[in-house]
């Protein structure tokens, strides 16, 4: 039998946005990285800086089929995150998530991998409270057009809630909120990738509403940094933990500044606003200050200056 020396990480979804961050950290570090994905919504570009690294393999595979390999640790990130690409194939959707997490957790069962599952505050639904802690269980449509993701990934968390209690599996869980930074997708359609793709085009950028609604927004390095921690905890830490920026914008503010750093030429013009865009959306990040002594570092300003240096090339 061979003899591992360095630590191993499967990482699915690794090809996506926030995957090929985490693999690309994780190679850095001597870790010896699985990069699982489909690319349904990920690409190869992504991960283009990796390939060549003794450290990093690539498999195509979709996680709704069981997988089979020896590792020390799982990050469970494999699943369209932007409205435009989960709404595309809804039943797929829910099939990534919740066969998703039984094939991984299933793998983490037989090899004795620690295993974290990437969810989202969507968990949250439309949220009567503010911010939302982890104790709160959230306001979500079952049968709305947004329940293939919402649901998944509660459903997902009920499963590594389950196999760790019913299996001892060491399960961690994560609630991610907004991320941006380079390698967004830039027709996800998100407020971030949006704005900088119609600064740096010159063309006008579309506010819904009047733009005082608040959105929070973490810089990827600093989630991959707790993404890490948490995989780094003692086993009795099973989450969920949220992680986001607490720091809240407004819309309005966050498209000055994206005009301003990008030296646009665009005007900010006012779209009505969809019925179920939430009026605020902000993380209470209490509990992964104490566990993981961890709280995002980047202002925003020097976050969308990388982000959009990253567009400036692929515009
Ligand atoms: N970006 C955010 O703001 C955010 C917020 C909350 C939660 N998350 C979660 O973080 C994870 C990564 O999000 P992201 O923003 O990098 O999205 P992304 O779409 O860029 O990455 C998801 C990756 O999963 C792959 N994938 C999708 N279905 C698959 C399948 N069946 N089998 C194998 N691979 C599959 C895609 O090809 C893609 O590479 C997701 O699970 C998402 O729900 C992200």
């Amino acid at each position: 039998m061979k003899i591992r020396t360095r630590k191993s990480a499967l990482v699915t979804g690794g090809s996506g946005f926030i995957g090929s961050h985490l693999c690309t950290r994780l190679v850095d570090s001597d870790c010896d990285v699985l990069c699982l994905d489909n690319l349904y919504s990920g690409e190869k570009d992504n991960i283009a800086h990796l390939l060549d690294s003794p450290y990093f393999e690539f498999v195509r595979h979709d996680v709704t089929f069981p997988f089979y390999a020896e590792v020390d640790e799982i990050y469970n990130l494999a699943c369209p995150a932007s409205p435009i690409h989960y709404q595309r194939d809804p039943v797929q959707t829910t099939k990534t998530s919740v066969h998703g997490a039984i094939n991984m957790l299933g793998l983490a069962k037989r090899t004795g991998a620690k295993i974290l599952q990437a969810s989202t505050s969507e968990v949250y639904g439309d949220p009567e409270i503010h911010p939302q802690t982890e104790n709160y269980w959230g306001n979500v449509n079952p049968i709305g057009i947004r329940s293939c993701y919402d649901e998944g990934k509660r459903c997902a968390e009920t499963l590594f809630m389950d196999y760790h209690r019913q299996h001892e599996v060491k399960t961690k869980i994560v609630r991610i909120f907004n991320t941006y930074g380079p390698r967004m997708h830039p027709n996800d359609g998100r407020v971030i990738s949006n704005f900088m793709v119609q600064a740096l085009q010159n063309k006008d950028i579309t506010i819904y509403g009047d733009g005082s609604q608040t959105r929070s927004f973490c810089y990827v390095d600093d989630l991959v940094d707790a993404l890490i921690s948490m995989m780094a905890t003692d086993d009795s830490v099973t989450g969920p933990i949220n992680l986001g920026n607490p720091s809240e914008i407004t819309i309005a503010e966050v498209a000055k500044m994206i005009v301003a750093i990008t030296q646009s030429k665009s005007n900010i013009s006012y779209v009505d606003i969809p019925l179920d865009d939430p009026k605020r959306r902000k993380p209470d990040i209490a509990t992964a200050q104490k566990m993981l002594g961890w709280s995002p570092s980047l202002e925003l300003e020097n976050g969308l200056k990388m982000t959009a240096e990253y567009f400036k090339e692929r515009i």
